[in-house]
């Protein structure tokens, strides 16, 4: 018997290709170990933690799919390239892309420059925007993308302007990108997660506030895990989701509707 909030899948991913950004831990993790266990051969990405890297790797192996770990820098686009030329040599196709992978400076509006705009803005919303281009011509057969957004694209959270810019503009991106690949049978979605306890919130000074309340303040009672993110990003890029494209789908337990 399955347990509550259990989600079972085939294995419809047998014979297929997926691409996770920051793939190596957290949530990234989660959501690679998941498509590998629907049978996907499963790439990830990673910038600088090769033990986190090492440790995801033989997680995927574990599945018995193949699976490979490449360290990049996606502010940078000719990383980026390179990501999808080792793809399309390696497994000559891809048909899931899971851009998940960020980065950004937090602080208050004035204490942000120029710098900080454009490493925020390149390591989120155009690494999503080089890596949806890439992946288009790669998707033969159809496919899925999936970009990562937060609560921060659409509501004021302290020190988060930057990365909620870059955020709001993955959110756009996919809308735009949804109507113009639907005719490739290429599905485009977003997923905002609620705050979920990973290193990320390591960089956040209200750390330890924004966990006592989302704990404590969640309608549904707790905190939102990885898992719970791979759950959805399992159900965006399954066969069930099939007329589901430029959506951006919430998960927070409630917390995002209080006022
Ligand atoms: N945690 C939350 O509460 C929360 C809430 C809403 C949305 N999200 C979103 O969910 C996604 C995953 O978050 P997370 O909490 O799992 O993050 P995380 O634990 O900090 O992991 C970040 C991942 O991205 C990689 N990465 C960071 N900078 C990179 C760069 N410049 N180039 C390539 N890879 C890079 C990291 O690699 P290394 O480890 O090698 O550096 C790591 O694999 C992000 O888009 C985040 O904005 C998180």
């Amino acid at each position: 018997m399955p347990r509550a909030g259990e989600v079972l899948m085939e294995r419809d991913l047998e014979g297929k290709v997926a691409y996770v950004t920051g793939g190596s831990r957290g949530i990234g993790r989660a959501i690679s170990v998941a498509l590998a266990k629907r049978g996907a051969n499963v790439v990830f990405g990673y910038f600088r933690n090769g033990d986190a890297a090492r440790e995801t790797l033989r997680l995927l192996e574990d599945e018995g799919v193949k699976a490979l770990a490449l360290k990049r820098n996606l502010t940078d686009p000719e990383a980026i390239s390179r990501s999808f030329d080792d793809i399309e040599e390696t497994f000559g196709r891809l048909d899931v892309f899971v851009s998940n992978a960020a980065s950004g400076v937090i602080k208050p509006f004035a204490e942000l420059n120029e710098r900080a705009w454009r490493w925020t803005m390149d390591a989120n919303a155009r690494a999503f925007f080089l890596g949806g281009s890439r992946a288009q011509p790669l998707m033969r057969d159809g496919g899925s993308m999936v970009g990562m957004s937060s609560g921060g694209a659409n509501r004021v959270l302290p020190g988060y302007g930057v990365v909620g810019a870059s955020k709001a503009a993955i959110e756009a991106l996919a809308r735009y990108m949804a109507v113009e690949m639907a005719a490739d049978g290429i599905r485009v979605n977003v997923v905002s997660p609620g705050v979920v306890d990973t290193d990320a919130l390591k960089h956040f000074p209200m750390r330890e506030e924004m966990l006592d309340r989302a704990r404590t303040q969640t309608p549904a009672g707790r905190l939102v895990t990885p898992d719970d993110v791979a759950a959805t990003v399992d159900f965006l890029t399954s066969e069930k989701a099939t007329m589901i494209t430029g959506q951006v789908v919430t998960i927070d337990g409630g917390a995002g509707l209080l006022a």
